[in-house]
């Protein structure tokens, strides 16, 4: 028997436990916030602060964990993985060095730039009003981006058009980062259509998974305010109907090359997850960000379809010999977020929440905890996203329909986006992209 030891306690660590159990591992939890779906699926959970090294290396000594997988970006750009490690026990993450791909995105672009990574945008880093008006007129103030450096929880990028109207608006911004003594960079806008790349690398290979197009925006026709990710889909044939085999190929081979640079830049070699968010463009493929983990929601597209041994998958990645493809079921996925009322910017918590256990089963549709709480036998919600309904089938439609049926199981003051996965809005993204294609 193996003994894992996952942390984090979002619905993305749930299906990773999942997925740990099915290998035939015996879990172990350590999270911040009960997540019930860990609680049922472990042996033993702790509650305590994610980035307390030292009650991490204790439990894991106790419990005799073989190997650990760290859900959430905090505690990896702080060095989790260093510390675990000068315990001889394995990690399946990457140490603090190369965690910096997700935990500062000065250092990502630098890094692109230095070892010529194609998919690379134009960037620079600022830490005062020095050169900003000039270097605003240079990239044109209407395709203007501002990312402040650090961990913000998707919540800092501000783009033009979307959070920034006007030269005034971009320097206010500027003004307000500067004031918090925060460095960022001003960088050039790119217009398509994004999708999620997540890979497994252990050093040196990468080893891509089915694509996923994740939904940020709070309400239907990705309108309202930016969140977690509402929801999220996938298609049976692992790519996205706008992104063909060869631009996958390139995000691929910019992936090695970061893990490469990575290695040749800190001397640390890039292990665990890496999840790359390219845009495709009329100007070809760009890369959005890196984050050094799986995506939440896109783990959940993901994740069930493994026909391969999770578990194996976590040993290669500590023993370094990934090789190869990885197989998947050839089945279409749709990921529905159920978030409070009000999410994101006054939700309602402490709300009940009633999961009709036996008729999600009878609809087919899988369930992931989120930030809910469990007392007695109900849940409630908490100010944060509550539950991903997920559906698999041969096609994207019947995957929405499970999906959809799911939702329907739960009950409480929640809302979702209904338009994820639907076909109706699958073909604006086409039309999106061959309008940006001149096709
Ligand atoms: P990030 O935190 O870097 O993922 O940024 C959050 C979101 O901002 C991304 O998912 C994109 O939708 C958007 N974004 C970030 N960088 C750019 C860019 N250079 N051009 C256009 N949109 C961007
Ligand atoms: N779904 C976006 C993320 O996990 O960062």
């Amino acid at each position: 028997m193996v003994n894992c030891l996952i942390i984090g306690h979002g619905a993305r660590e749930h299906v990773i436990g999942e997925s740990l159990v099915r290998g035939g591992a015996t879990l172990y939890s350590f999270m911040s916030f009960k997540n019930a779906g860990l609680e049922d699926l472990s042996k033993d959970i702790k509650i305590h602060s994610e980035t307390d090294f030292k009650e991490i290396v204790e439990f894991c000594k106790n419990k005799n964990i073989d190997f650990v997988v760290i859900g959430p970006e905090a505690p990896l750009c702080v060095g989790i993985v260093d510390a675990i490690e000068k315990n001889n026990i394995p990690c399946v993450g990457p140490r603090i060095e190369a965690a910096q791909l997700e935990g500062s995105k000065v250092f990502t672009r630098f890094l692109l730039e230095k070892y010529k990574i194609p998919s690379n945008v134009k960037s620079k880093m600022f830490d005062s009003l020095n050169g900003i008006e000039n270097y605003v007129k240079d990239i044109g103030e209407e395709h203007i981006v501002i990312k402040p450096e650090g961990l913000t929880g998707g919540k800092g990028v501000k783009v033009y058009g979307d959070h920034l109207f006007s030269k005034k608006e971009i320097l206010e911004y500027c003004q307000e980062l500067i004031n918090k003594r925060s460095r960022f960079l001003i960088e050039e806008k790119c217009d398509g259509e994004e999708f999620t790349l997540q890979t497994f690398v252990d050093g040196k290979n990468v080893v891509g998974s089915p694509l996923v197009q994740d939904h940020k925006r709070a309400y239907n026709g990705d309108k309202g305010p930016n969140t977690g990710g509402m929801g999220s889909y996938s298609m049976e044939d692992h790519l996205l109907p706008f992104i063909t085999q060869e631009d996958v190929k390139m995000a691929l081979d910019d992936m090695k090359k970061t893990v490469a640079a990575v290695k040749a830049e800190t001397g640390v070699e890039y292990k665990g997850f890496l999840y790359g968010q390219f845009m495709k463009t009329a100007k070809g493929l760009k890369m959005i960000e890196y984050n050094a983990r799986w995506g939440d929601p896109e783990a959940m597209n993901v994740l069930p379809l493994l026909e391969a041994n999770f578990v194996d998958i976590c040993w290669k990645i500590i023993d370094g010999n990934l090789s190869g493809n990885i197989r998947y079921e050839k089945n279409a996925t749709v990921c529905k977020y159920l978030a409070p009322e009000g999410y994101p910017v006054s939700p309602k918590k402490d709300q009940i929440v009633k999961i009709n256990k036996e008729k999600l089963n009878d609809v087919g549709a899988k369930y992931y905890y989120a930030s809910v709480y469990r007392e007695g036998n109900y849940i409630y919600t908490t100010t944060s996203r509550a539950m991903g309904v997920l559906g698999i089938a041969n096609t994207l439609e019947e995957a929405e329909k499970i999906a959809e049926r799911g939702v329907s199981c739960i009950e409480g003051k929640l809302f979702h986006r209904k338009d994820v996965g639907t076909l109706d809005l699958l073909q604006k993204r086409i039309d999106h992209m061959n309008s940006l294609l001149n096709k």
